[in-house]
């Protein structure tokens, strides 16, 4: 990406610069609804169209090499193209794709992910994460003969009808049309971090399960209180109701073994995807082998009739996304690579706040294991030229608020012209990003703030 032209403003520049993905995204308009295909994919003037990756990489249709932190919305943690997987990706294709049968490598998978998660008794492969979670609801729900889904302020769980509520601030009015207020009626939301209310509504003796992001919502960005995932557990059991964490993100990431195994705190149910699949599509629920049994059939036509959870979809354990799957999870059993993306994330986050200190602007760099969030425009109390785990003085729906604030608005634009591509307001860090990577984008990162604070955007 060429340097910045300053007699431009970052939105002139970004035009100029991405020309060919303006004229993609014009075109997407004319036939793909709202034209982008994830809503997360909403950025600000337009996003970049990709025409290849590799390693820590992407490249634009307009030729720019972007360093990336989107990394497969979190599924990459070995980076673009790992050599293992691609291999065994390729020795799968010329076996065939789609045998629509059962096959060996959905056992090899299934035992990979039954290995390395301490909790995953059983598991059942799904095709994305939206599907774990909507899944691992309905067996909590015919398990315990309980009606009610309770969920945590801001946690994110996919896209489908039970998760949307108290997903974004407002969260008391958080949700989509086109869900009904009778499915609506059958989640509770309540803040996180705050036992009592926990205890509250648990107490009404309706809740089939908890539903949590172990890391806190959105990866971390709502950080947990030391402590509070312990007393969920204990909440939850004392009121007979199960424990899900989706460990969408934080499984194989927070530790080989996911959150649960960083934190030693076991749930009923987990729900995974992305690394799980090794940048496949694909998920999984997994648990403990009593409560996953209603997804069995018996020789008993009752029981099938009544008590058997249905669960079907063309794509689970595809062929193809189970070799991926099982060299992904072969390759990062031993701990290291968590560890290795883990440290260049700390590097990361330590940076961007040395910037913003030296700089004397508002803003702060927080994150947890391999991923970083960063909030420009706000300030919290206990920031410092480090690392920052969880940011003091600011509400959870102010950092959930974090990505759409003016100043990040013009982050993500000011970085990518800088060759940095950052994703909802943060990023993913594999293990394909070095040392010099996170440098690059510290220096990056401060000319930015440097563009931002000159075009008289910080709300100081
Ligand atoms: C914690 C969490 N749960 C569920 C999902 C949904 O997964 P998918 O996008 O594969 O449907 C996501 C996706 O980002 C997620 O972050």
């Amino acid at each position: 990406v060429a340097q910045a032209a300053t007699d431009l403003s970052i939105q002139q520049e970004f035009a100029r610069t991405f020309a060919g993905s303006l004229a993609l995204q014009r075109q997407a308009r004319g036939v793909i609804a709202g034209g982008i295909n994830h809503d997360g994919r909403h950025v600000k003037p337009f996003p970049p169209y990709i025409a290849r990756a590799d390693g820590a990489h992407k490249w634009d249709v307009d030729g720019n090499r972007l360093l990336d932190y989107v990394m497969g919305h979190g599924s990459l943690l070995l980076g673009h193209n790992d050599p293992d997987i691609l291999a065994a990706m390729r020795d799968q294709l010329g076996l065939g794709t789609h045998y629509g049968a059962c096959h060996e490598g959905e056992v090899r998978w299934a035992e990979a992910i039954s290995r390395l998660v301490p909790s995953a008794e059983r598991v059942k492969i799904t095709g994305t994460g939206t599907e774990a979670t909507l899944l691992a609801m309905r067996v909590a729900r015919a398990a315990t003969g309980k009606p009610t889904i309770l969920k945590f302020e801001g946690h994110f769980h996919g896209w489908q009808d039970y998760a949307l509520k108290g997903e974004k601030p407002p969260f008391d009015a958080s949700t989509s049309p086109g869900v009904l207020e009778q499915v609506l009626a059958t989640v509770a939301v309540v803040p996180a971090n705050d036992p009592g209310a926990l205890e509250a509504r648990l107490a009404e003796g309706d809740v089939a399960a908890v539903i949590m992001e172990p890391s806190g919502g959105s990866w971390a960005m709502i950080p947990l209180a030391d402590g509070f995932l312990a007393a969920t557990r204990d909440l939850a059991s004392r009121y007979g109701a199960l424990l899900i964490f989706d460990e969408v993100i934080t499984g194989f990431r927070w530790a080989a073994g996911g959150a649960q195994a960083r934190f030693g705190v076991l749930p009923d149910l987990t729900t995974m995807a992305k690394i799980v699949a090794g940048g496949m599509p694909g998920g999984a629920v997994a648990g403990r082998a009593e409560v996953m049994e209603v997804l069995e059939f018996r020789d008993d036509p009752v029981w099938n009739a009544t008590r058997k959870v249905r669960h079907q979809g063309t794509y689970n354990a595809n062929p193809l996304a189970a070799a991926a799957g099982v060299a992904c999870l072969d390759k990062i059993a031993d701990g290291g690579h968590q560890e290795r993306a883990e440290q260049l994330a700390v590097r990361l986050r330590g940076g961007f706040n040395t910037a913003l200190e030296r700089r004397g602007l508002p803003g702060f760099a927080w994150g947890e294991s391999s991923v970083f969030h960063v909030a420009l425009g706000l300030s919290c109390s206990n920031r410092t030229a480090g690392d920052l785990r969880s940011p003091e003085g600011v509400s959870a729906a102010q950092l959930k608020a974090s990505p759409s604030s003016r100043e990040n608005g013009l982050l993500y634009p000011g970085l990518l012209l800088e060759g940095v591509e950052l994703f909802s307001g943060g990023g993913m860090v594999s293990v394909a990003h070095t040392e010099d990577h996170i440098d690059e984008t510290i220096s990056a990162f401060d000319r930015v703030l440097g563009r931002i604070e000159a075009e008289g955007a910080f709300a100081g």
